[in-house]
């Protein structure tokens, strides 16, 4: 039977999930997103472009890939409409090749409004949301109000729209927030409202799909079908350290349900970690660095986000936590990126568990943030600069070292390193 292949992130998001799903696009028919929503950044870069796509699915740039965003992905009419737009002026025309779920949900303007009311409740304990209106959709697909992208043209939905939009009001009001204050994306509410009805009769052109008979067709009939992951295993709603999580289900299981695809049908899941570890947003971090390894990495790595500009936190590379998100996703082929980024540390670390309350643990803690001490195994740096090499073998001999002592801590095969931003700059 042909089997669906899935390429999702094993850390907290941003290990690269763009670059690599674009250079495996050749091999595969299909690239489908399965969750998430324009909180994620996939960056893109080839041929001396950038691209930084927030809800298309990262096939996009192979004129031959067909593109699916899946039931589980929330989508904003407004950013997926400026996504189309973007690319179609860098001489990419998305909407060729796009097939977008009936029943993705829709960000509403005043699910971002309530992302920042509840955002500003929580006050220090903020989660660090992008704000983009994740949470409050989901929230609403869950408690069964929301509105799918389907139902946009239908003869209530000018009517269902109001009410949700009503009782999101009342809602801020109860928060005692002061809608007249609220900026989103640089305009006020009304102007952004404006802008999201542009945006939804915009997509009204583009193709739409019962998602779950499409792909299943599309696997039946032999194509290769690629599931792209956002987010990352630790910002999982269920496995990730809640409440400092994403909404969706970023894991393997959420692949089935967020596509309609059968358990049976999975086949290989390639899981994707940077050679460090890097957060943003709040919540527990064991191996965060503070000192000045720690911004050597976030200089040297570019560590700022690519939704929201934000300096990421960052730090050494987790094993414990590798191994927790390699289990829950079954994963059979490891992608090692930005490998590059560690040449010129004198010393690099890897923590291989935790000293908690003056006891050794070493499953990941996905919720202690107090008193965990990571401890860690020392490997020698190397000065060379990587980005060119095309074999593992021609790495330096340390680098080598340090990727097998995570083969082998993690039992997983790497099959492929990133060196570089590039498409090109890879050793498969
Ligand atoms: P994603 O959300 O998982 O797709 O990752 P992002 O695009 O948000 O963040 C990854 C960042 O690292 C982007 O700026 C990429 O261009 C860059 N990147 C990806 N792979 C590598 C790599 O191997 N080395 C370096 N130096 N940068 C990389
Ligand atoms: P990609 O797909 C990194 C983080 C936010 C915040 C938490 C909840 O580019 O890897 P949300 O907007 O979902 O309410 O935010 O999750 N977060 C990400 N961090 N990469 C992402 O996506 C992220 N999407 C959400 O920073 O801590
Ligand atoms: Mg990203």
């Amino acid at each position: 039977m042909n089997k669906v292949d899935v390429l999702l992130g094993l850390q907290w998001g941003d290990e690269g999930k763009g670059k690599i799903v674009d250079v495996l696009t050749p091999e595969y028919d299909v690239v489908a997103r399965f969750q998430g929503g324009p909180n994620a950044g996939h960056t893109i870069i080839f041929d001396g472009k950038k691209f930084v796509l927030h809800i298309i699915p990262s096939g996009i740039f192979n004129q031959d890939c067909i593109n699916i965003i899946g039931n589980g992905v929330v989508i904003d009419a407004h950013i997926l409409r400026n996504e189309i737009v973007g690319l179609q002026s860098k001489g990419v025309d998305a909407s060729k090749n796009l097939y977008i779920s009936k029943n993705a949900h829709l960000i509403l303007p005043t699910h971002r409004m309530l992302d920042a009311v509840y955002e500003k409740s929580k006050g220090e304990q903020k989660i660090g949301s992008t704000l983009k209106g994740i949470g409050p959709t989901y929230t609403d697909k869950t408690a069964r109000h929301g509105i799918r992208i389907g139902e946009a043209l239908g003869a209530d939905f000018q009517a269902r729209y109001e009410k949700l939009k009503n009782n999101h009001f009342k809602i801020a009001e109860s928060y005692d927030f002061n809608i007249d204050e609220l900026v989103i994306d640089g305009k006020s509410f009304a102007e952004y409202e404006k802008a999201w009805f542009e945006g939804l009769s915009f997509l009204t052109k583009l193709k739409f799909v019962d998602c779950a008979y499409f792909i299943n067709d599309a696997i039946d009939q032999g194509k290769r079908i690629l599931a792209e992951g956002a987010q990352g295993t630790l910002l999982d709603i269920e496995f990730g350290s809640y409440p400092f999580v994403t909404s969706s289900n970023t894991t393997t299981a959420g692949v089935c349900s967020g596509l309609g695809i059968a358990p049976s049908k999975i086949g290989k899941v390639f899981g994707i970690a940077k050679a460090y570890c890097t957060r943003v947003g709040s919540g527990p971090f064991p191996t965060e660095l503070f000192d000045d390894d720690g911004q050597m990495l976030r200089d040297k790595g570019h560590e700022y986000g690519s939704t929201t500009g934000r300096p990421r936190r960052c730090g050494w590379i987790d094993i414990p936590a590798l191994k927790y998100s390699i289990m829950l996703n079954g994963v059979t082929d490891l992608i090692i990126t930005k490998a590059d980024v560690l040449s010129g540390f004198e010393t690099i670390k890897a923590a291989y568990g935790y000293e908690v309350d003056g006891k050794n643990r070493t499953h990941f803690l996905s919720n202690e943030c107090d008193n965990v001490i990571p401890k860690y195994q020392k490997f020698d740096g190397w000065s060379e600069d990587i980005t060119t090499c095309k074999k593992r073998i021609n790495l330096p001999e340390q680098l080598d070292k340090f990727l097998n002592h995570i083969e082998k801590e993690v039992n997983t095969p790497i099959v492929i390193v990133s060196t570089g931003p590039d498409r090109d700059e890879i050793i498969m």
